[in-house]
């Protein structure tokens, strides 16, 4: 009996090594089978928290280097160890994948290390070197997550044409490079390198960044990042990228004129999108569906087409992001167990941890237009909340959008300092139905970054205190 679970989860990230967690919690046999050797999946391994580690390593250099100084903090040399600063990356990588590992032992999940393949609706093959072993459950979940798009045509070798993953690992500062996409990870990437000194150029197919964001924030974010220095080419398609010996080019074409152009730089980030993975499952044999994009289709159990089998995270629809795969993971696990299992798909928090950060919740003011939904907005600009004014951190405002007749509110979106951690007080607000005049009502802490929130509050009914 030792090799027949209730649950066998396939992938060990986010949403996968959570599912089994709370599975097994819950009270069912619990496997997760990994592959790539350690847990945590591309977001521990290779993605935001690796990224996060040099996004602040590379903002507390990028300050000290600009704005200590004008702060009265001097000093005479200041050196940059890129050596160092990747291996305390790698450390907290480690630690905390290993973490996983540990909470798999603590609540009694089966690690399976290997590829998973399913081989019917309840046998699971683990492949390890040339090993092979057999598996039965009652229900299979896959967790398979995404592997990197590219552009027809362009190979990504991960030395100077580069994904996320070749972005994490570089040894030395390159002089210039180019980012293919102004999405999540072409900014957050291209800001870590432009504050270690890279020149860094945005080439971006539509006329804006960060597609899907509110259209305001979205253009006040760029406005900030030129500022930084960021360079962007928009409304621009890459059509080829050529590897020479000591450099790239990127060529392109403007979508008005259709003239073409060509970028040189040492390094290329190639950062147009992710993609389901989900190669050498056995999907289409066993009667898996999937959608024109590849990704699986679920009912909304999270129910494959064959119903003991479940997707969840980035293989299925809905946004890529650690967050919402987790709380599939857990809505499956919990339906397993005789629950309610539920996502709320409306409150999805997404942040870009650049600096500032960009974070948003709900509806945009363009989703609210084309559903003809009746708005008010509340805006309030940090430039005028005393703690980021005391931190020199003006850049970016919070907007709440809320409903004309109701109140209740539809959409957040903050550009500012902190504003990563600030959502989940709107998100909670979401939760409970919260109208702007709840949240106006809140006493927030003085002097907090928060404040900014109670004022755009406030701002809904015409009525900042502080603007
Ligand atoms: P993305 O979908 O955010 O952005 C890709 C961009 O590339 C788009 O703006 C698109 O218009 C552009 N593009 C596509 N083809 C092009 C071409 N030929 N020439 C020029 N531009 C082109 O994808 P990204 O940044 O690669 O991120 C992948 C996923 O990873 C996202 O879905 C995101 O949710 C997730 N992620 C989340 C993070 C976070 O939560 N902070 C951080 C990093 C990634």
């Amino acid at each position: 009996m030792e090799n027949n679970f209730d649950v066998i989860v396939i992938g060990g990230g986010p949403g996968g090594y959570v599912c089994a967690i709370r599975a097994s919690q819950l009270g069912l046999k619990a496997a997760c089978v990994e592959s790539r050797g350690s847990l945590g999946g591309t977001c521990l391994n290779v993605g935001c928290i690796p990224s996060k580690s040099l996004l602040n390593l590379s903002e507390n250099f990028h300050k000290a280097k600009k704005e200590f100084n004008l702060q009265g903090i001097e000093f005479n040399e200041l050196k940059l160890n890129i050596d160092k600063m990747m291996s305390n990356k790698d450390k907290s990588v480690d630690v905390l994948t290993k973490g996983v590992e540990f909470l798999f032992k603590k609540n009694k999940v089966t690690y399976l290390k290997g590829k998973g393949v399913i081989f019917s609706k309840n046998d699971v093959v683990v492949y390890n070197n040339n090993s092979k072993q057999n598996y039965k459950a009652k229900n299979i979940v896959v967790a398979t997550g995404s592997s990197v798009a590219s552009v027809p045509g362009i190979e990504i070798d991960e030395k100077n044409i580069i994904s996320s993953t070749g972005a994490l690992t570089l040894s030395k500062v390159p002089k210039k490079m180019v980012v293919i996409g102004g999405g999540y990870i072409g900014l957050e990437m291209g800001s870590v390198w432009s504050r270690l000194g890279t020149e860094v150029i945005v080439v971006e197919y539509l006329d804006h960044i960060t597609p899907g964001m509110d259209r305001e924030v979205s253009k006040e974010f760029q406005k900030i990042l030129i500022k930084q220095g960021i360079k962007f080419r928009l409304n621009s398609k890459v059509i080829s990228v050529k590897n020479q010996k000591n450099s790239v080019l990127v060529e392109f074409t403007d979508n008005k004129n259709k003239k073409k152009e060509i970028l040189e730089a040492d390094k290329v980030l190639v950062a147009v999108g992710r993609k389901p993975y989900t190669e050498d499952l056995n999907l289409t044999k066993i009667g898996i569906k999937k959608d024109e994009k590849g990704r699986i289709v679920v009912n909304d159990k999270l129910q494959t087409s064959v119903n003991n089998i479940y997707a969840i995270g980035d293989v299925i629809k809905g946004p890529m992001l650690a967050h919402k795969a987790e709380e599939e993971g857990i809505a499956v696990a919990e339906s397993l167990a005789g629950q309610a299992g539920h996502v709320n798909y409306d409150v999805i928090p997404g942040v870009i941890y650049t600096s500032p950060e960009v974070a948003y919740v709900g509806k945009t003011e363009e989703q609210l237009k084309s559903e003809n939904t009746s708005y008010k907005i509340g805006k309030f600009p940090f430039l005028a909340n005393s703690r980021a004014k005391v931190n020199n951190e003006t850049d970016g405002f919070v907007k709440i959008l809320a409903d004309n007749k109701t109140d209740k509110v539809l959409g957040v979106h903050i550009i500012g300092p902190h504003c990563g951690d600030m959502i989940a007080e709107m998100a909670l607000a979401m939760e409970f139905g919260a109208s702007a005049e709840d949240i106006a009502r809140t006493c927030h802490a003085h002097p907090t970054h928060t404040e900014a929130i109670k004022e755009a509050a406030l701002a809904v009914d015409k009525r900042p205190i502080h603007f």
